[in-house]
C-alpha cells in the first residue's frame, strides 16, 4: 500500500509586512531584500496568536478538503522548531483541540526540513498498515525568536502553517521516493542562542543550500530510475529565490513548474513547503498524475526530499 496526500491546507496570519515596512525597522532597502532574496513582504502572526493556533486553522483546512473530520485521524506530527512550549507538544496540542481521539502525536524538530521529515514518517507507519490516515503540519512563529535589531536576518522570515492529510492511495500513486539527511557538525551555521534569538552564518548556510537542494532531487527521481525531465513541478523550501533557482536549473525545469510563494510570505521554515503546496493545488497547479518534488534544507544541518505521484 502507497502512502500519498489526501487533503492539504494552509493558514497565513492577515497581518503584511512589507519591504518598505522593513526599511523602518532595520538598516535596509526593499531592493536590496527583493535581489538577493526575492522576499517582497512576509505575515507576521499577532501577539495573541501562537504556533498552535495556526496549526489550527491549516489542520482545519486541510481535513476539509480531506472530507475528514479529527475522528479519522490515527496520528499527529507537527514540524516545527517555534513550539508554544517545550512540552507539551504542538502535536499534542491539537489532538485536544480538533477533538481527535487519542491518538498518538508528536512534535518533530528538524527546522526547514520538518515537513519533509513529517512526511516520511507519515508514510512508514501507513506502509506498515499500522495506522491509516495520519496528519501533517508545518507551522512556525518566527517572528518570536527573530532579532528584529538584525538586518541579517529579521528580513528573512515570516509566520504561517501548512498541513496535509497522508493515507493510503492506489499503489504507483503518493510517496514513491525519499531522502533524509543531517550533517550535525554544520549545527554552528544556523541555530536558536541563549536569547532565544536565531542566529545564521548566510554565506554557509547559502553554500550547503544550492549544493543539497539541486542534489537531493536529482536523488529522489534517480532512486525511480526515472529522468529529470519527468518531473512536473518542484516545491523546494522557500529561502531564498537564488536557492530555489538553483535545484530547479538542475531538473532543467521552466519557472512555471516551480512554487514560488516566498515573494509574499518570506521563509516560513517547515511550513514553506506544505503552504506553497497548498497554494499549489488550490491554484490547480498540479494536476492528476503528476511527478512532484518537494525538497528542503534547515538548520541541524538537515535536508529531505520526496518524489510524489500526485
Ligand atoms: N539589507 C541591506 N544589507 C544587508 C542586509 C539587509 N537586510 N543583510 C545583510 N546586508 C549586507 C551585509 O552586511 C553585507 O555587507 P558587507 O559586505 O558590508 O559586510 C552585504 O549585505 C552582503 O552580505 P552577504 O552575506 O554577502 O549577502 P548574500 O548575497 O550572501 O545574501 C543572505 C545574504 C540573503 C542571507 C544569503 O546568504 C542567504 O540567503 N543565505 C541562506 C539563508 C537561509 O536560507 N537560511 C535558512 C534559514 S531557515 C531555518 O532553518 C530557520
Amino acid at each position: 500500500m502507497d502512502a500519498g496526500l489526501l487533503g492539504t491546507g494552509h493558514y497565513v496570519p492577515e497581518n503584511v509586512l512589507t519591504n518598505q515596512d522593513m526599511e523602518k525597522i532595520v538598516d535596509t532597502n526593499d531592493e536590496w531584500i527583493r535581489t538577493r532574496t526575492g522576499i517582497e513582504e512576509r505575515r507576521i502572526a499577532s501577539d495573541d496568536v501562537d504556533t498552535s493556533d495556526m496549526a489550527f486553522f491549516a489542520a482545519q483546512n486541510a481535513l476539509n478538503e480531506a472530507n475528514m473530520t479529527a475522528e479519522d485521524l490515527d496520528m499527529i506530527l507537527v514540524a516545527t522548531v517555534t513550539p508554544d512550549t517545550p512540552f507539551p507538544s504542538v502535536a499534542c496540542m491539537l489532538q485536544d483541540r480538533l477533538g481527535a481521539g487519542k491518538v498518538a502525536a508528536m512534535d518533530i524538530s528538524a527546522a526547514c526540513s520538518g515537513f519533509m521529515y513529517g512526511m516520511v514518517t507519515a508514510k512508514q507507519f501507513i506502509e506498515t498498515k499500522a495506522y491509516k490516515n495520519i496528519l501533517v503540519v508545518g507551522v512556525e512563529k518566527l517572528s518570536k525568536i527573530t532579532d528584529w535589531s538584525d538586518r541579517n536576518t529579521c528580513v528573512l522570515f515570516g509566520d504561517g502553517a501548512g498541513a496535509a492529510v497522508v493515507g493510503p492511495v492506489s499503489e504507483g500513486k503518493g510517496i514513491l521516493s525519499f531522502e533524509l539527511g543531517a550533517d550535525g557538525s554544520g549545527g554552528k551555521e544556523l541555530y536558536q542562542d541563549k536569547n532565544n534569538h536565531l542566529q545564521m552564518n548566510g554565506r554557509e548556510v547559502f553554500k550547503f543550500a544550492v549544493r543539497q537542494m539541486p542534489e537531493s532531487s536529482v536523488n529522489v527521481i534517480e532512486q525511480l530510475g526515472y529522468n529529470k525531465e519527468d518531473v512536473d513541478y518542484l516545491i523546494p523550501h522557500q529561502a531564498n529565490i537564488r536557492i530555489m533557482e538553483s535545484a530547479r536549473e538542475r531538473l532543467g525545469i521552466s519557472k512555471d513548474k516551480m512554487a514560488d510563494s516566498i515573494k509574499k510570505y518570506g521563509n516560513n521554515s517547515s511550513a514553506s513547503i506544505p503552504i506553497a503546496l497548498s497554494e499549489a493545488v488550490r491554484d490547480g497547479k498540479i494536476k492528476d498524475n503528476d511527478l512532484v518534488v518537494m525538497v528542503g534544507f534547515g538548520g541541524g544541518l538537515t535536508w529531505g526530499a520526496v518524489a510524489l505521484r500526485w
